[in-house]
This record gives C-alpha cells, sequence and structure tokens, in this order.
C-alpha cells in the first residue's frame, strides 16, 4: 500500500479528533508459541492501518496541530548485532524517511516522553482493555502529571474511545483497500480451486489444506485464519481444525480457508463431494444453501439493513427445509420459533478487511444499521445435519455445507469479490472430473 494512503488516513483522523487532543496507538507484541520459538509476527491492525509500520514495539502518537510534528513514532533503534541475529529495523531515520514520521524516538524513552507530550494534551484517544499491561502504563503518564497539576501543570480531563472513530473509517473501504482485497480473494479462490482438483477419496484432510497453503505461500500471502478442512462428520463443526482424518467416498468436504494479502483478509467458504459427484441428497441440501446464499446476495445494496441478507437466508432455508421434509409446520411460523437454529445455527455474515471478523458497528443503538457503499462483508449460509439427528433419516446425517463468499458494497449494489471460486454444482463436478 503507497504511504500516501497512510498518511491520508492520519490525516482525516487528525481532522475527526481536533486540537487539543492525542492519540496513543501501540501495535501487538510478539506471541511466545513455545519455550523461545515465537508466532510469526503480526502488527496490530488499527496501528498498521494509520503507519504501515511492519515491526514490533512500536506505538504511534499522533498530535493534531502540534507544531513540532502531529505524528510521533516510538520504536526500536538500530542495532547491528540484534540485526544480525533477528532482522532489519527501520530505526530512527527509517521511521521519519521511509515511514513519514515527523519525530521518532527509541521505544525504550516512550516512559521519560510521553507524560511530556500528554502535557498540552484535554482529550486523550486511547483504546482501552486491549492490552491490561498497556493500559497500566497510559494510566500511569496521566497520573503522575496529575501530580504535578498540583504545581499548575495542565493535565488531560478525558479520554476518549479511539476505537469508535477509527474502526467507522476502517469500515469503508477506499479504491486501493479494495484492490487489495479483491487481489486477496482471487488468490484464495485460486486456492480453492487447487483443492477441488487435488481432492480424492482416500486423502487426509491436512493433505487438501497443504494444496490451500501451497497456492496461499505462492502469491506471497499468509492463512487470513486457521484453516477449516472438514470431511464427512467434521464439516458438521462450525470451528473444526484439527483437519488429520482420511477423506472418505461418498463424503462432502467443507473448507472455509482464504488468504490475508498485504493485511487484508478474505474469507471464503466452499462445500464440495470428496469423489467428485453429489449424491442426491447432498445436492438437494448444496442447492438449498445456494439459493440461500443468492437470496441473501440479492439483498446487499446500498440502504438495506445489514439484517436483509440473513433474513432473505432464513426465509429460502426455512422454505426448503419444510419442502424437504426435514422441518415440519408453517415455514411463516418456523423461522418466528427460529426453528431453522437446529440446522443452521450462526448468522448469514461479518464485516471484513483488515480483520476477518472486522471492525465496525452492526447496530445503531436498537437499530441495525444500513448498508453503505465501501462496506465489505461476508454472506455465507450454510446447513448442518449431524449424525443422530432426532427424527432425520439417516441418508441425511454428516451433510454439513456452507457457502461464503465476499461481497463488496458498490454505489448501486454489489461486486462478489470472491466470484472466482466456482459454487454451482455443475461448475464443481465439472472441475473435479475433469
Ligand atoms: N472463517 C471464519 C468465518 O467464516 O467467519
Ligand atoms: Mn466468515
Ligand atoms: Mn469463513
Amino acid at each position: 500500500m503507497d504511504q500516501k494512503e497512510f498518511s491520508s488516513r492520519r490525516k482525516r483522523l487528525m481532522q475527526t479528533m481536533g486540537r487539543g487532543t492525542i492519540a496513543i496507538i501501540p501495535t501487538a507484541p510478539v506471541r511466545v508459541r513455545n519455550r523461545d520459538s515465537e508466532y510469526p509476527y503480526r502488527p496490530d491492525s488499527d496501528f498498521h492501518y494509520l503507519t504501515g509500520f511492519p515491526e514490533p514495539e512500536a506505538v504511534a502518537v499522533f498530535i493534531p496541530g502540534r507544531k513540532e510534528g502531529q505524528y510521533v513514532l516510538f520504536c526500536r533503534e538500530r542495532d547491528q548485532h540484534a540485526e544480525i541475529w533477528h532482522g532489519r529495523r527501520a530505526g530512527l531515520r527509517g521511521a521519519c524517511e521511509t515511514f513519514s514520521a515527523d519525530h521518532a524516538y527509541p521505544i525504550t524513552e516512550l516512559d521519560a516522553v510521553l507524560p511530556e507530550l500528554l502535557e498540552h494534551c484535554g482529550r486523550v484517544f486511547y483504546t482501552l482493555g486491549h492490552n491490561a499491561e498497556f493500559d497500566q502504563r497510559v494510566v500511569g503518564w496521566v497520573n503522575r502529571l496529575r501530580q504535578k497539576g498540583r504545581s499548575g501543570v495542565h493535565t488531560p480531563g478525558e479520554f476518549v474511545a479511539l476505537d469508535h472513530v477509527l474502526h467507522d473509517m476502517r469500515l469503508f473501504k477506499s479504491k486501493a483497500e479494495i484492490r487489495t482485497m479483491r487481489r486477496a480473494a482471487n488468490i484464495s479462490a485460486l486456492a480453492h480451486v487447487q483443492a477441488m482438483r487435488a481432492c480424492r477419496p482416500g486423502l487426509f484432510e491436512y493433505q487438501v489444506e497443504a494444496e490451500l497453503l501451497h497456492t496461499f505461500r505462492q502469491h506471497g500471502c499468509v492463512p487470513a485464519y486457521n484453516s477449516i478442512v472438514g470431511g464427512g462428520a467434521n464439516s458438521c463443526i462450525l470451528h473444526y481444525n484439527e483437519n488429520n482424518m482420511p477423506l472418505n467416498d461418498g463424503e462432502l468436504l467443507l473448507i472455509d480457508a482464504a488468504a490475508e494479502y498485504e493485511f487484508y483478509a478474505s474469507d471464503i467458504t466452499r462445500t464440495f463431494p470428496v469423489n467428485g459427484c453429489f449424491s442426491p441428497e447432498q445436492k438437494a441440501i448444496y442447492e438449498l444453501v445456494l439459493a440461500a446464499q443468492y437470496a441473501a446476495i440479492e439483498k446487499v445494496k446500498p440502504g438495506n439493513l445489514w439484517s436483509a441478507p440473513h433474513e432473505a437466508a432464513v426465509k429460502v432455508l426455512t422454505y426448503g427445509l419444510v419442502k424437504l421434509g426435514l422441518l415440519k409446520g408453517k415455514p411463516a411460523q418456523l423461522i418466528e420459533d427460529q426453528s431453522y437454529r437446529r440446522f443452521y445455527m450462526h448468522r448469514t455474515g461479518h464485516w471484513l478487511g483488515m480483520d476477518v471478523h472486522d471492525v465496525g458497528e452492526y447496530k445503531f443503538g436498537d437499530h441495525w444499521r444500513a448498508l453503505e457503499s465501501g462496506m465489505v462483508l461476508t454472506v455465507e449460509p450454510g446447513l448442518y445435519i449431524s449424525a443422530g439427528s432426532k427424527g432425520i433419516a439417516k441418508k441425511w446425517w454428516n451433510i454439513g455445507v456452507r457457502i461464503e463468499d465476499d461481497v463488496l458494497v458498490t454505489p448501486t449494489g454489489h461486486e462478489v469479490l470472491s466470484a472466482a471460486a466456482p459454487k454451482s454444482v455443475a461448475d464443481i463436478e465439472a472441475l473435479m472430473t475433469r
């Protein structure tokens, strides 16, 4: 992403904050996996959204209107020895020259410098509750100033939830963000095609997962979340990710896996038969979920409420379940009673962006929010019929189907960013039996 994109985000944030304020945003800490092995480092999304700075141990500070510079970045200093062991660092000069900070301080000076920066600010924009240790430090700096306040130092009077402002910005995607998300979705779609091509009875779930990961890495991506690769009974476990069972002839395989490209996530689910041909029952459930997904996607347009796609999906699913004899009663009543929840126990989507379950409000007060151009959401209805489901004939058991796409709200309707992943029965069967 271009440095200009980050600088225009900072400008917009500071315009909203106004004079006499300060924002403090730490990045994510390095996390230990076991003993001295670390998880691959991923910066905090809010921090990265505003800075593009990829290193750990960094804190961004924004002070609108400050004469000496509005954007202060605390980061690690250059260190030849440390860099030989652990990798390159931008250092203080790089923070200014490459990442456009107005001023950079060593992260080790945070406790000494931040109280000074706070001194003339009435309001502190900060996200409390994410990092208990950092919360303590922020409160400590303010308290230290308050003690000095008796000797005439100006102290901050108000904490403001930074996430409120920032997350509404992140909810609306710019052109550059949409391009990046389109790419993430296209790479993920390629990975699903590759999984369909490779799948056959006798493979283990992890071998199909390997095809997905291979495609992600070939394109410079990492998984946006832990891949779900569940065959047969495992297709009915919503967050299954052991991915260690054999794939059997005659069963379905549900894959919920997608790439993160340049810090932007995609989120795709496809379900297909392990042997490439749907059985009549699998096909009936699959076609029903697909019809529900199309109905839900149709509702994605500016002005419609957030809840509209979910309601459309529930309606199609409930009428279909009654028609197949899997629910008994009047559809309108079954919807009212939420009887469909026996087979469809999650909602139809979520915001998508730098985080797979992205930030942004779904409701204003008690009311669902209206969709607006530039928002990106997933549409992911499903049906899950576990083995042993009471009153359900055995032929339906272990059929778990979810179909999930990434959908951008456009000025006139929507664009399915993940459309390159096949989803009609005909397309899937043609691809798999070729
Ligand atoms: N992959 C997580 C989700 O679909 O919400
Ligand atoms: Mn999702
Ligand atoms: Mn998903």
